[in-house]
């Protein structure tokens, strides 16, 4: 479990210290990667333009999903359905992007501020079923601090 205080603490210190969001973004992948085993591949994804999904940074194997279209796999479907998705097997989901062969289980968590999308937490797990509640309820309270950064960086 990512202790999300903890990290939420590590963003607010970012910010006052002057960080833009780039650096921030970079640190809490690192800070939730490292806060679980279960995390086996920890990535930001931003919304662009033109209805994609880029990849802004990422701890884990590489993968070639670097953009990805809004509606496409787990990562486009949270975002075209404005809800975060906690997929326990992916296996059984049809619109699935693999990232890797050895994936069971899938947390996608919105970065958002009110009506606006910024983009998403996106955690993979080699283990079935994951991830629970705590996890997202944990990883919400993060993903809503990055959103305050992008939003003061959107203005
Ligand atoms: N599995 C995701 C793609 C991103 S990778 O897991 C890094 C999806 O279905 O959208």
């Amino acid at each position: 479990m990512v202790d999300a205080g903890t990290v939420v603490k590590e963003i607010q210190e970012m910010r006052d210290g002057g960080f833009l969001a780039d650096a921030i973004l970079r640190k809490a992948v690192r800070s939730i990667s490292v806060a679980d085993d279960r995390y086996d591949w920890v990535g930001v994804y931003l919304v662009g333009k033109d209805e994609e999904l880029w990849l802004h940074n990422y701890v884990g194997e590489p993968t070639e999903h670097a953009k990805i279209p809004i509606g496409t796999g787990v990562c486009g479907r949270a975002v075209a359905e404005r809800t975060n998705l906690n997929i326990a097997d992916v296996s059984k989901e049809e619109n699935y992007l693999a990232c890797s062969p050895d994936t069971q289980a899938e947390l996608v968590i919105l970065i958002r501020a009110g009506e606006e999308i910024y983009g998403q937490i996106d955690i993979d797990s080699d283990q079935l079923a994951a991830f629970n509640e705590e996890d997202e309820i944990a990883l919400i309270s993060i993903a809503d601090k990055l959103a305050e950064q992008l939003a003061a960086e959107r203005r």
